[in-house]
């Protein structure tokens, strides 16, 4: 193991160590207020034992830690050590997690009334961002993986297209990867967008171990985006809400970014998270690609050993062939579980998992999402290994794998030929005014046509959303809700769940 350093958490170590007489914020003092309420409770002592440890290094902006807003010391050397290990210029903590980056680089690029070329398929940290700013969004279709039923970015040759439609936008703001691990190779969309002369931005939230092992993908900070998110608590050892916001290059206003991140976070950000993140970013210089191996090797037999017992539980298996362009890469350390025979969703393998002990990051209709972490090793895959057994057992003997793939085939294929149509939409306006209801009306969606949405429309699956309040009603998008409903999609968050109705804006207008 090379050398651990972690400046920041060192400082604060060292500051507790000094047996400091605390007379700043924040209230718990060092956690000496909380010890002084509860001393000679024995029976509340378990709060003690686990708050004080963090509570001893949760420190303020004094003269010896420093201020994340304007970084002199601890902090800025952190963040120095965090550019060089992830290959950035600049790397700023976020104590707000990737909402933050993403909040803060949409004010950074976009005034009130700008454009911005986006995916339809965006975290709600992206559409909230476009509501602060006030900006216009272009929104894409994203590619969706045929084997999978899931959605990727969209192609290069949308993004390239939209680029020559709306000159104008200010910056293209892709997710990549997903949250079951698919990412595209992002070096062609850095180019495209690079020629045009406007910068990159990539929410990465669920990729900040990218890059770091070969068997992991590149980084989109090494394929050359501008601006990178990353949610390092998600799947780097750092605290809840911990995330890095990378930049390079000089399509950024640097000051611009400055003060959209201190408009956006605390003016006391949280010392546990930011020596979290300097921990983690120390753990992945001292160790290197060793850090990932032996998680990567116990997926590795889990994967085999699925194969190998042909269970109604199985693992999804990628195949080489892929139905969307650009070179789509997996992260090894999602595993993306699902029952063959099609008795269970998604969500209730996760209730059936959890029976066992074994807490899933997430399902879906049909999928389970399991993130390992690096600590990931073979007896906690035991335990996973007799929960697939046991659910097996219970299920077996239903077992009819050709039904679940008709089944499940109708309604990806449905969205997948129907989406290239609506392919890139006509700029929506964004903003935080809320819609009154004397400027709405009721009417039948086949009688909607040129009218805009005053209703998000989101079908599942896919789960990308098909309007956004403010988009204009289309013969083709009429024609895919239509057919969505009938292929069996539901539609969540909406009065008329047919869709036979919709929300419109009274004068087809939204401004
Ligand atoms: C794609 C994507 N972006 C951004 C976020 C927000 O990340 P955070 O929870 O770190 O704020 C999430 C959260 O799940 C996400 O999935």
């Amino acid at each position: 193991m090379k050398s651990f350093h972690a400046p920041l958490y060192e400082k604060l170590e060292h500051h507790a160590n000094t047996n400091p007489a605390s007379f700043h914020v924040p209230g718990h003092h060092n956690g000496k207020s909380l010890q002084f309420f509860l001393q000679g409770k024995d029976q509340l002592k378990d709060i003690t034992d686990r708050f004080n440890p963090i509570m001893e290094i949760d420190l303020t902006e004094i003269s010896s830690t420093d201020d994340l807003h304007h970084p002199e010391g601890p902090i800025k050397e952190a963040q120095r050590l965090a550019a060089k290990c992830f290959g950035s210029d600049d790397t700023y903590f976020l104590v707000g997690g990737s909402t933050s980056g993403n909040l803060a680089l949409l004010l950074t690029v976009c005034k009130p009334g700008e454009t911005i070329i986006v995916q339809r398929n965006v975290h709600k940290s992206i559409i909230n961002g476009l509501k602060l700013a006030g900006a216009k969004a272009v929104f894409l279709t994203p590619q969706i993986d045929e084997s999978s039923g899931l959605a990727t970015i969209p192609s290069l040759e949308q993004v390239c297209d939209a680029l020559l439609l709306y000159p104008e936008a200010k910056a293209v703001f892709l997710t990549n990867p997903n949250y079951y691990g698919i990412s595209i190779k992002l070096d062609h969309y850095v180019e495209a967008v690079h020629r045009i002369g406007i910068p990159l931005l990539v929410d990465e939230a669920h990729g900040a171990h990218y890059g770091l092992h070969p068997e992991l993908p590149e980084s989109a900070l090494a394929a050359g985006a501008d601006a990178v998110v990353q949610s390092t608590h998600k799947t780097l050892p750092a605290l809840t809400m911990g995330a890095m916001l990378h930049v390079q290059g000089n399509r950024l206003d640097t000051e611009e970014l400055r003060q959209s991140l201190a408009m956006i976070q605390s003016s006391s950000p949280s010392f546990p998270i930011m020596a979290s993140l300097d921990i983690s970013r120390a753990m992945v210089q001292a160790l290197g690609f060793e850090m990932f191996q032996p998680a990567l090797d116990a997926v590795h037999s889990f994967k085999r050993w699925v194969n190998d017992e042909n269970m109604i539980i199985s693992v999804m298996r990628w195949g080489e062939a892929s139905t969307v362009t650009g070179l789509r890469q997996l992260d090894p350390l999602r595993v993306l579980l699902y029952d063959q025979s099609g008795q269970l969703s998604g969500f209730e393998l996760l209730k059936e998992l959890e029976q066992y002990g074994c807490w899933a990051e997430m399902a879906d209709s049909r999928y389970v999402v399991l993130v390992m972490g690096v600590h990931t090793n073979d007896s906690e895959i035991e335990k996973l290994k007799v929960a697939v057994v046991s659910i097996h057992n219970k299920y077996k003997n239903n077992y009819n794998i050709v039904d679940s793939h008709q089944k499940n085939s109708k309604l990806t294929v449905t969205t997948i030929s129907l989406n290239d149509k609506i392919a890139i939409g006509a700029p929506v306006s964004f903003s935080r005014r809320n819609i009154d209801d004397s400027e709405i009306v009721i009417r039948k969606l086949r009688e909607c046509e040129g009218l805009h949405s005053a209703q998000m429309i989101v079908p599942y699956p896919p789960g990308i959303p098909l309007l956004y309040p403010g988009e204009k009603l289309t013969t083709e998008i009429i024609d895919q809700i239509e057919n969505l409903a009938s292929a069996g999609a539901k539609f969540q968050g909406v009065e008329d769940i047919t869709l036979t109705t919709i929300k419109v804006f009274l004068n087809g207008k939204k401004e």
